[in-house]
């Protein structure tokens, strides 16, 4: 749903009047070296493609994505944006009951609400370090559950190795489970759970985070091909824009360049987030919470609260995610998406000379 979401740089420009490019968001999990600049100057170089229709059901790409992610063409659908695919799956499959794996992404519990599916919350907490609470999530299963799970985790940052995660949705054939892993690249190479996948669960992917091209709408989903099939019999007509295809051809057809990027990706963030860690140490009640991702939790002890943190830094024109609406979350934990080193330092300065004024209040 439209409310559920997190920072809005151009409600944040308005309330500041200033330009939003003049505010740092890091609030938005985008790759901070994206996107490629080879995948801009192709789209720059097919941007008349806008003027016909696109390929009604991205059969093309989907085979070209399918082929070079190692997946079987017919056991893929594309969407807009996997937000699409995520909203498509509770209201096609009408199971009895949804249950997220928290806490996570809103938007799994905001479409079973709107699709009818009641929905019960397993969330893992803070004195287990958001490890995913697996013995409890077993106890909780009931035949024909919708199962989600993100991985790794948003905002927790959390990765559940693909081991543990096939023999959980092995454990269960009588659940379906949607596994999103839409941030998994940012945490290592040949992670997904994918290409061994058993009948019962979905694989989510977004291209939006990793390649930074959100605006392009770009959404993946992998499964059996009678699930596939049943879910794409329900998506509407074009749904994946024109220049959508034309970025997912490409990348697909130039998987060394992607291995690249992404290896650099993961560098630099590794390099970003340990030098964050290092800066964030000296800060009075802060806690950091291991990332295996692009984004960071952090926990603020009080009298410090996640809204007046947010209201400081945006004062400063830096925006980051007030936390406190995750189900399983409090007022104080903040989420910190990295960006370029000078971002990264002055959040971490700032945070700094925030929590010692909150401390002396
Ligand atoms: C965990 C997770 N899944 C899916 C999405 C949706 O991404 P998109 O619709 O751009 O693919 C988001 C967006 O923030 C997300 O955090």
């Amino acid at each position: 749903m439209i409310r559920g979401h997190g920072g809005n740089v151009l409600e944040l420009a308005r309330r500041l009047g200033c330009d939003p490019a003049d505010i740092c968001d890091m609030s938005s999990n985008v790759n901070p070296l994206g996107p490629m600049p080879e995948l801009l100057a192709h789209l720059h170089r097919r941007f008349e493609v806008i003027q016909a229709l696109p390929e009604v059901d991205a059969a093309t790409m989907t085979a070209a994505f399918a082929d070079a992610s190692g997946l079987a063409p017919e056991g893929v659908l594309a969407g807009n944006g996997s937000t699409e695919l995520i909203y498509l799956l509770p209201r096609i499959l009408a199971p009895p009951r949804a249950v997220v794996v928290g806490p996570t992404y809103a938007d799994y519990a905001d479409a079973c609400r709107l699709a009818g599916v009641p929905v019960q919350q397993v969330t893992a907490d803070d004195a287990g370090a958001f490890q995913p609470p697996l013995d409890r999530l077993q106890e909780a299963l009931q035949s024909g559950d919708l199962v989600f799970v993100c991985n790794p985790n948003n905002p927790t940052g959390v990765l559940l190795a693909p081991d543990i995660l096939i023999d959980l949705v092995s454990s269960r054939p009588d659940c379906v489970f949607m596994v999103d892993e839409s941030y998994l690249s940012f945490a290592g190479e040949g992670l997904s759970i994918a290409p061994r996948a058993p009948e019962n669960t979905l694989v989510l992917s977004s291209m939006s985070k990793v390649h930074r091209i959100p605006g392009l709408r770009i959404g993946f989903l992998s499964g059996t091909p009678s699930l596939i099939d049943r879910l794409a019999a329900h998506r509407p007509p074009w749904s994946v824009n024109a220049l959508a295809q034309e970025a997912v051809t490409f990348l697909s057809a130039n998987p060394a360049a992607v291995a690249q990027f992404l290896k650099e990706t993961r560098s630099f963030l590794e390099t970003e987030k340990q030098r964050l860690e290092e800066r964030l140490q000296g800060c009075q009640g802060l806690r950091i919470l291991p990332s295996r991702t692009s984004f960071v939790l952090l926990q603020l002890a009080p009298p410090a609260t996640a809204a007046e943190v947010c209201l400081a830094l945006a004062r400063e024109r830096i925006l980051v995610r007030d936390c406190s609406n995750f189900i399983g979350l409090d007022a104080r934990f903040i989420r910190i998406s990295l960006k370029d080193g000078d971002a990264n330092r002055r959040v971490a300065e700032c945070l700094d000379r925030i929590l010692e004024m909150a401390g002396k209040m």
